[in-house]
């Protein structure tokens, strides 16, 4: 007779322990392959009380640790590299927050680092994790739409002043277009193709920090498609990932109002309704639309994403967003900001994965 032995629970370590590694935690609690065994932040030993678990306050402590198997990086941006590269250098698999870095030099230091040292690290876009995500891009792969041709997207909402009594926060290497509007780029990049020109105008007129709290950015991609963006955390609005996914509870939710329209030659998509419009028959704008909706599976992002880093530290699949991957994003971000400042339309440097 044979027996199978299931692999006991991957044990996880948390570096930062703010908003995001208060999360990150409660997603491993519910999550029975993974169990939490520690915490490294210098400012806080909150969540490693609350957990009862040891806190470090040198992340390499909890890297050297007898019993960590991976862990999650979520402490602020510009330490991501210098957190990563350590894990890297501990042979220690990692979940690394977005931005994957505050540069595209940065990044590239540590996708040299990965493919050098063998180091294994997915990022942290967990918006690809989410099952309305899946089912747009098999309509799209699928040519339901047609040939892509267009998309709007918009991420609108009032973040407390609270939010940015944390420094960071307000100054470089935040601000909405490196914090949340990473996340948008990533995911039409997922949908769509690769970015390759930007144009953006940013304004920090409404809160008055260093980074800008609103922005409007125009890109074109690879196949020929085009976009447009609206983002800012200073304005009361209901259309954004956070307000239409219902993926995280702490963001009341409004049903109707979309996030993304993506248009296409034979038909478009309200995301992430799924409401596919199309022509019965001939096509043309004085013929009625029809309109279905897609039905998807039930399920949030981070606790896809979890389950697909517990796979990932265990080897059994590689990560679905790579550093080189969310460097490529980075890339546009990057762009982005050289637009705001000189108003002109900048290219997209591609990223060149280093060979293995
Ligand atoms: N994926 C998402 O949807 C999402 C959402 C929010 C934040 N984030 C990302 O998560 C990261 C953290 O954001 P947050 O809002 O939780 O910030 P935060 O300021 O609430 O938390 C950061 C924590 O890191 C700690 N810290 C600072 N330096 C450290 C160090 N050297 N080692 C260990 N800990 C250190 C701080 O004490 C703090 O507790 C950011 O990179 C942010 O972009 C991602």
């Amino acid at each position: 007779m044979s027996t199978s032995l299931k692999p006991s629970p991957l044990r996880i370590g948390i570096i930062g322990a703010g908003v995001m590694g208060t999360k990150h935690a409660e997603f491993i609690d519910r999550e029975r392959n993974a169990t939490l065994v520690g915490v490294a932040d210098p400012f806080s030993t909150t969540l490693a009380d609350t957990v009862g678990v040891p806190n470090y306050s040198d992340y390499h402590d909890l890297l050297a640790a007898p019993d960590i198997d991976a862990v999650i990086i979520a402490n602020p941006n510009g330490e991501h590299v210098p957190t990563a590269l350590a894990a890297i250098d501990a042979g220690i698999p990692a979940l690394l927050e977005k931005p994957v870095a505050i540069s595209a030099n940065e990044a590239s230091v540590l996708s040299t680092a990965v493919d050098e040292a063998g180091g294994v690290v997915l990022v942290g876009h967990h918006r690809r994790h989410h099952p309305a995500v899946a089912a747009a891009r098999e309509m799209i792969r699928g040519g339901e739409l047609g040939r892509i041709v267009a998309v709007n997207g918009m991420w609108l909402t009032k973040k407390s002043d609270q939010y940015f009594e944390q420094p960071w926060r307000r100054t470089s290497g935040a601000g909405v277009m490196l914090i949340n509007l990473v996340h948008d780029l990533d995911l039409v990049r997922y949908l769509i193709g690769e970015v390759t020109t930007v144009q953006a105008i940013a304004s920090n007129a409404a809160r008055g920090y260093e980074v800008e709290d609103t922005a409007a950015v125009i890109v074109g991609f690879d196949n020929g498609a085009v976009g447009t963006f609206i983002v800012s955390d200073t304005v009361v609005a209901p259309w954004g990932w956070d307000q239409s996914t219902q993926d995280d509870p702490q963001f009341p939710f409004s049903p109707d109002a979309s996030s993304y329209s993506i248009a296409g030659t034979e038909g478009s998509l309200t995301f992430p309704q799924l409401g596919h419009y199309y022509h019965d028959g001939e096509s043309n704008w004085n013929l009625p639309l029809s309109r279905r909706f897609r039905a998807i599976a039930s399920g949030d992002s981070y606790t896809g994403q979890l389950r697909h880093f517990i796979d990932v530290a265990r080897g059994t699949a590689a990560p679905i967003v790579t550093v080189d991957d969310a460097a490529a994003t980075l890339n546009v971000i990057e762009s982005a900001h050289r637009s705001a400042e000189t108003g002109a339309l900048v290219a997209v440097e591609p990223v060149q994965p280093s060979p293995r």
